[in-house]
């Protein structure tokens, strides 16, 4: 099939959306309804979207990603009143925290309603639901006039797409159209809290922290067990995407955690030393490597490194400032495709302290590491 790509010129210039964009996005909803796929922009990363009511359009977004079926999608709407007819009930706390967070980078379980088929679902009693912030996003959503199912729009396995180009690499000739909105802002998936049950659980960490959650509900949130040991394949895991091996470039990869996760002084030191080592051995075994440093130690292996850099047998990449970390959530995903791109057989990346956001984009690094962690 050929691939529409649709720029959305004005919006992209200036913020807003303009006549020409408009008419791009009328275009993209009517394909919606017809029951094709359009990726679209989010502030977390591109969504591929489908009619989350039609089952056919969710047995597509399966087969363009290349996704088991048992992973199930969320639904996107664009308003509040979007909401009660894809639910069971709204409890009192999903309430609140769309007050806080939505529209936003938040997703949230709740038990569905029988009009959304278990295609969407993959086979579950709950749903998924988000209410992006992104501008297109509810333009595109509030156009089609039905609640979006969207994954991310990357092929299974692969780093989640934050540009339309990414899109583009791994969905063109398998979907009706990509719509350009520019880059996505916060580079990482929306946080996921499970509401189904009698306790609030954090299922998937992002921008929106455990610590926000809890201070706008008054009460604890619990963490998925999932999040904090590698999975005996043997536990069912409450979301199911978090059994695959994810975000993962095609090299493996390990990562050098500073054991405070400060990355000052003494510890910096320390990670700087150990990624020195591996970085070593791998050159030694004639390996084409890559080093994945913050911008705080990039004058460092440049010095340490510069005769395998200008051979390019070693290839050097920051993903952002550990003064901002929102940065390093901005780049991460890019950086991680361009592993693939560079051919690197083998990744050394630094950790990130885990606070805020850094939780999120270490659980994001571990899961493209395969959970090789060395603390130092
Ligand atoms: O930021 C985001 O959430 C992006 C943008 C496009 O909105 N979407 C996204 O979708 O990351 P996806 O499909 O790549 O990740 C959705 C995750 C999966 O791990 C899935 O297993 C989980 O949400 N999930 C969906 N429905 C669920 C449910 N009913 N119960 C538990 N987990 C669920
Ligand atoms: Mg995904």
């Amino acid at each position: 099939m050929e691939t529409r790509f649709l720029e959305l010129t004005e919006y992209k210039k200036n913020g807003k959306i303009g006549p020409e964009d408009e008419a791009k996005l009328q275009e993209a909803a009517g394909i919606l309804r017809a029951g094709g796929l359009v990726a679209f922009p989010t502030e977390t990363v591109y969504g591929l979207g489908g009619n989350g009511l039609l089952k056919e359009a969710s047995r597509s977004i399966y087969a363009a990603k290349g996704r088991p079926s048992d992973n199930p999608l969320i639904l996107h709407i664009s308003d509040m009143k979007e909401l009660e007819p894809i639910t069971r009930e709204i409890p009192h706390r999903a309430r609140t925290l769309a007050e806080h967070f939505w529209p936003g980078p938040l997703t949230m379980i709740l038990n569905k309603a029988e009009i959304v088929p278990l295609e969407t679902t993959g086979g579950l009693s709950t749903v998924a639901v988000r209410m992006p912030e992104h501008e297109v996003a509810r333009r595109l959503i509030a156009l089609a006039g039905v609640p979006v199912a969207a994954p991310s729009a990357n092929t299974s396995g692969r780093p989640s797409p934050t540009t339309a180009a990414h899109v583009r690499e791994d969905l063109e000739g398998k979907i009706e159209a990509i719509l350009d909105g520019g880059p996505s802002g916060i580079g990482l998936e929306s946080t996921i809290v499970d509401l189904s049950g009698e306790e609030p659980v954090l299922l998937r960490p992002g921008a929106i922290t455990a610590e926000m959650l809890e201070k706008a509900l008054g009460e604890r949130v619990l963490l998925d067990p999932a999040l904090e040991k590698p999975l005996d394949p043997s536990v069912h895991p409450k979301a199911p995407g978090m059994k695959y091996r994810h975000y993962a470039p095609k090299a493996p990869m390990v990562i050098i955690q500073g054991k405070e996760g400060n990355f000052a002084g003494e510890e910096l030191l320390r990670v700087e030393e150990a990624v020195d080592r591996q970085v070593d051995r791998s050159l030694e075994d004639g390996k084409r490597t890559a080093l994945i440093c913050s911008d705080e130690s990039l004058s460092y292996y440049q010095k340490r490194y510069e005769g395998p850099l200008a051979k390019g047998q070693l290839i050097l990449r920051t993903m952002g400032t550990r003064n901002r970390e929102e940065s390093i959530a901005h780049n991460l995903f890019s950086v991680l495709r361009e592993m693939d791109e560079v051919q690197a057989e083998y990744i050394v990346a630094e950790g990130v302290n885990t606070e805020a956001i850094g939780y999120a984009v270490m659980n994001r690094m571990k899961k493209a590491a395969a959970q090789q962690v060395i603390y130092v």
